[in-house]
């Protein structure tokens, strides 16, 4: 596979295998993922990876804050536009594609919240890897290194045949990943990985989430 292919190849996984990913193959992703770039090779991640018993533990109490209406809490904000906005517009549009595929109907409350909480679920991955970063950068913002880290995360488990979806769902309730894994209060949880061997048939899987043509991205700037 080609890095071009690699790239095209990527997309983000919504069900997976309940078959564990193995310890050394975790270590061998984050190695390789960890030669990202970084601002003066500051290198601003850590991880904290989760797995068996105590993802279970997090899955639960994370649905539970969610159905008791528990506010989210998010220390990293990944989402966040106007309702006006070309955002807004691309947002249902993905909405709308995972809805068909998983067939669930606009007024379906139920299958929607189901839908929801797969999210806090870690889409039933065997791994979770959260992206921590120093508090202290805060101001100095490594979240431009932290994606870089995350892609390679994602690319570099496609060599074991594993899937990943980056969530933001997973980590609005810190205060539970704080609690089960003992992070310390001088990191920020930034993002969630899930990982693992997808579930090929499952609908929302299948889906190829569509892009912007690059002529309305680009400005080409010779003369
Ligand atoms: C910062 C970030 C947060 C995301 N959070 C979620 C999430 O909480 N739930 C989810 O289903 N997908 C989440 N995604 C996946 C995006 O929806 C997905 O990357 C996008 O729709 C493009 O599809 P693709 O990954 O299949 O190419 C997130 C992606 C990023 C980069």
């Amino acid at each position: 596979m080609t890095i071009s292919e690699a790239i095209r190849q990527r997309k983000s996984i919504r069900d997976f295998k309940p078959d564990p990913v193995s310890q050394d193959v975790l270590r061998e992703i984050l190695e390789t993922a960890c030669r990202a770039p970084s601002a003066m090779n500051t290198q601003p991640w850590k991880f904290v990876v989760v797995t068996r018993e105590a993802l279970e533990r997090i899955k639960r109490e994370n649905i539970e804050k969610l159905r008791a209406g528990e506010k989210f809490n998010s220390e990293y904000w990944a989402i966040g536009w106007s309702g006006d906005s070309v955002y807004q517009q691309r947002q249902v549009s993905l909405a709308k594609q995972i809805f068909q595929l998983m067939d669930i109907n606009r007024e379906d409350a139920k299958k929607r919240s189901e839908w929801m909480e797969r999210g806090f679920r870690y889409f039933n991955a065997p791994a979770v890897i959260i992206i921590l970063t120093d508090k202290m950068l805060k101001e100095s913002t490594p979240f431009l290194d932290i994606g870089a880290v995350m892609q390679n995360i994602c690319l570099a488990a496609l060599d074991y045949g594993l899937g990943t979806c980056i969530g933001d769902q997973g980590v609005m309730y810190p205060e539970v990943l704080r609690k089960h894994c003992d992070i310390p209060e001088s990191n920020m949880i930034v993002i969630s990985i899930a990982v693992g061997y997808p579930n090929h048939g499952f609908p929302a899987n299948k889906l190829q989430s569509s892009r912007e043509s690059l002529d309305t991205l680009t400005k080409w700037c010779n003369d």
